[in-house]
């Protein structure tokens, strides 16, 4: 397995491969992985002939005092975690690398983006596409994983892909939980003992929503209340949103009629975390 650093060295990589009649699979990741990127790889490794994984921890999605700077880094953890998977390229560029004195080109999709986590990290999204619609320029894959942990990233890069005819297949995979049910995050790392049993109140409050669902509840409000009440009996909750959307729209819908999204962030302490369900009738 390489690891590689340099942009022109990865797209000659790719130009070659891609030259020599085989299909690239790949996996974005910030690193810090966890089972639940070994998973998006082994996806990979099934899809093409050779699995590129990125780990490049992107400034421009992270806001004024968020974790850009404390958020966990192993790169020789990761290394071996992606040689065990089968990866067979590690593209870690630097910051500088991906964004060199005088960069000033942005990637938005739009409606998207607007609401969830858009509403309140203003700058998340347009880092996201950014860094993304680059990778795609740069890995020159036939196919891309990312995981529906992040629900709303992964609609608006299908978005983006459909409308700047990226030609890249893009898979979306379910969320890997642990054993008590918590959603796998590089976050997790975060919080103390006592948080890491009070987070499990965002699972807790997707299974009682779709209990409720199941039993024919479809007004959102009623859906909303219940999983906030559960949420708040945690002491080191504090809800960032609590919301039922379109799956494809991403914009709140009152009744489900066929299909919604219910969606969480909640900080647990200091520590910011989301999931989501999609609730089918
Ligand atoms: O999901 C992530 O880890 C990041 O948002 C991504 C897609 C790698 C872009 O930096």
């Amino acid at each position: 397995m390489n690891t590689i650093k340099s942009v022109s060295d990865m797209q000659q990589w790719a130009c070659a491969t891609r030259e020599a009649g085989k299909r690239i699979a790949f996996v974005p990741t910030m690193g810090f992985l966890h089972e639940g990127h070994v998973a998006l790889m082994r996806e990979g490794k099934g899809r093409g002939d050779y699995l590129v994984v990125s780990i490049f921890v992107n400034p421009t999605q992270f806001g004024v005092g968020e974790d850009y700077e404390d958020y966990p880094r192993d790169l020789e953890e990761d290394t071996e975690k992606v040689s065990s998977a089968g990866g067979n390229i590690i593209f870690a560029p630097s910051a500088k690398e991906m964004y060199p004195s005088g960069y000033q080109t942005f990637v938005a999709v739009e409606k998207v983006t607007q609401n969830l986590c858009g509403a309140s990290r203003s700058t998340h999204f347009q880092g996201v596409t950014t860094v993304v619609a680059k990778l795609f320029n740069i890995v020159k894959p036939h196919v891309a994983i990312f995981g529906e942990k992040d629900y709303q990233q992964l609609v608006t890069i299908r978005q983006m892909t459909r409308d700047l005819n990226f030609d890249i297949e893009i898979i979306g995979m379910p969320t890997i939980r642990e054993e008590d049910g918590l959603a796998m995050s590089s976050r997790n790392k975060y919080l103390s003992p006592e948080e890491r049993k009070q987070a499990l109140c965002l699972f807790n409050a997707l299974n009682q929503v779709e209990k409720l669902f199941r039993g024919g509840e479809k007004n959102s409000k009623k859906l909303i209340d219940r999983a906030a009440t559960i949420i708040r009996v945690q002491s080191a909750a504090d809800i960032d949103y609590v919301k039922v959307c379109h799956p494809e729209t991403i914009e709140d819908l009152e009744w489900i009629d066929d299909r919604a999204l219910m969606a969480l962030a909640v900080k647990i302490g200091k520590t910011r975390l989301i999931d989501n369900l999609v609730l089918k009738n």
